[in-house]
């Protein structure tokens, strides 16, 4: 059921009552994106994989956010001699808001929860995999 004009005054009243406002997340190639340009083919992104063209899809990190908790996640598949060693996320200050490092028998996926007054800051995920390097994700957090 498509949610009402009236249901949406509410609930974004009630949001607003409490001091809150809802989070999200935009593809943000901006600064993040020009520091990235200083490093080609050590560090890879969707707009520029390098050397790994053909593997992007399976190396870039994978962002969402639901509430205030953020989830990094790489679509690879982990086995002993190639699986994704680490995830690391960054805001654009260069605070690293969470890390992960996996053994090749775990699942590449990372939750985290947002500090506070991160709307309108720039989120960084990179994930780096044994075989093929380090790949870089920018998004934008809106609220
Ligand atoms: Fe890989």
């Amino acid at each position: 059921m498509p949610f009402s004009r009236r249901q949406f005054l509410s609930s974004a009243a009630a949001v607003a009552a409490a001091g809150q406002v809802p989070l999200a997340l935009a593809k943000s190639p901006t600064k993040m994106e020009s520091l990235i340009e200083l490093l080609p083919n050590v560090i890879h992104t969707a707009n520029d994989p390098g050397r790994w063209k053909k593997k992007a899809g399976s190396h870039l990190p994978d962002v969402s956010l639901e509430g205030s908790s953020l989830t990094v996640k790489t679509h690879h598949g982990m086995s002993r001699k190639h699986y994704i060693v680490r995830h690391l996320l960054v805001l654009d200050d260069g605070s690293v808001l969470g890390s992960k490092t996996y053994a090749s028998d775990d699942k590449p996926e990372m939750t985290i929860t947002l500090p506070e007054n991160v709307g309108g800051r720039t989120v960084l995920a990179l994930s780096f995999c044994n075989r093929h390097d380090l790949w870089a994700s920018s998004y934008a957090i809106l609220g």
